[in-house]
C-alpha cells in the first residue's frame, strides 16, 4: 500500500501518538524518548510531551533541566514557549507536572486560552508523542482516546500482558476510533516477543473485535541500561546496538502508519472534551 508523504500535507494538524501501558515500568519513557529522536532524525517536527502525572521523568532521561513544566502553563504562570526545551535533533520537549489534573478545575476563560495555545503546538509540529504514564486512570485514557494512534507497551511478564490487555479492553469499551499498536519490550528473544504480540492480538480480535497492529519487539539490552546511567539516549550513545536499530525500524513503521489521521478535531480539543 502506498502511503502519502507526510510533507504533502504541510498545513494539517499534527498526528498524535500516545505511548501507554497497563503495568508501570515496562519502558514507556525510554521508548518515547528514543522514538522521538529517531522520528526527528527522519525530518519530522516532533513534540514530546510528558503527561505522566507525578512520576514524569522525561527530563532526567533526556538530561534536561526544566524549571518550569506543564503545571505552570495550566496555572497561567508560563506559556508553552517558555517551558519548551530543545532536545536532541531538535525535538521539543514539554516536561510534565502534577498540575495537569487541575485542568478540570479551570475557569472557562483560562481553559479557552490554554486550548488556543495548545492548538498552536499542533500547528507547528508533524508528530506529537505523549508519554501517558501507566494504568487505566481517567487521565491516561483521556489522552489515548484523543490520540490518532495509541502504542501500548508490554513486556513478556504475565502481569504486564494482562494489564496491556486490560488497557486495550478499556479503549475498545470506549469505542476508540484510533489505531492501537502493541510493542513488546524487554523480550529475551525476537521469537518470544512475537509470541506475546500474537497472544494479545488474538484475544483482542476474538473477544473485543479489535485489531491490534504489531509495532515490533525490543529485546532486553544492557546498552540501554548503560545509556540511562550516562543520561544519554541509547540511539545516540550506541547507534549500532541491536536495540537502536530496532528502535529506528519501529520509528519508521510508526511514522508511516501515523500518517493516517483518524479524526478531524484537533487533539487538544478532543482531550478537553474527554476531560470536561
Ligand atoms: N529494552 C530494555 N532493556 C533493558 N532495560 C530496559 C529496557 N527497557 C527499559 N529498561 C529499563 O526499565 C526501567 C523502566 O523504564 P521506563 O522508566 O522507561 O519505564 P516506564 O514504563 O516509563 O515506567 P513508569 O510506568 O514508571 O513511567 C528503566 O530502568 C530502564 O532502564
Ligand atoms: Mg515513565
Amino acid at each position: 500500500m502506498h502511503l502519502p508523504d507526510y510533507r504533502d500535507n504541510e498545513n494539517s494538524d499534527a498526528i498524535v501518538l500516545a505511548i501507554t501501558s497497563g503495568k508501570g515500568g515496562v519502558g514507556k519513557t525510554n521508548i518515547a524518548a528514543n522514538l522521538s529522536v529517531c522520528m526527528a532524525a527522519a525530518n519530522q517536527r516532533v513534540i514530546l510531551m510528558d503527561a505522566d502525572l507525578g512520576l514524569g521523568n522525561l527530563d532526567v532521561l533526556m538530561n534536561i533541566q526544566s524549571r518550569y513544566n506543564l503545571s505552570h502553563v495550566v496555572s497561567g504562570e508560563r506559556s508553552f514557549e517558555e517551558i519548551t526545551q530543545i532536545g536532541p535533533n531538535g525535538v521539543e520537549v514539554l516536561c510534565g507536572g502534577s498540575g495537569i489534573e487541575t485542568l478540570a478545575n479551570l475557569g472557562k476563560f483560562q481553559r479557552q486560552r490554554l486550548l488556543e495555545e495548545m492548538q498552536a503546538l499542533e500547528d507547528r509540529s508533524d508528530l506529537i508523542l505523549i508519554d501517558t504514564g501507566a494504568g487505566i486512570h481517567s487521565t491516561v485514557i483521556a489522552f489515548c482516546l484523543a490520540a490518532d494512534h495509541t502504542l501500548v507497551v508490554t513486556t513478556p511478564e504475565p502481569t504486564a500482558i494482562t494489564d496491556a490487555y486490560a488497557m486495550i479492553k478499556v479503549l475498545a469499551a470506549k469505542n476508540y476510533t484510533g489505531r492501537i499498536s502493541l510493542l513488546v519490550n524487554m523480550a529475551s528473544s525476537l521469537m518470544e516477543g512475537k509470541k506475546v504480540y500474537r497472544q494479545i492480538a488474538d484475544v483482542a480480535s476474538r473477544f473485543l473485535n479489535m485489531g491490534v497492529y504489531e509495532a515490533g519487539v525490543l529485546c532486553r539490552d544492557e546498552n540501554l541500561v548503560q545509556a540511562v546511567r550516562r543520561r544519554e539516549l541509547v540511539v545516540q550513545a550506541f547507534p549500532k546496538a541491536n536495540i537502536s536499530k530496532a528502535l529506528a525500524a519501529i520509528s519508521n513503521r510508526l511514522t508511516k502508519r501515523a500518517n493516517i489521521r483518524t479524526g478531524d478535531d484537533g487533539f487538544f480539543r478532543k482531550v478537553a472534551n474527554w476531560f470536561f
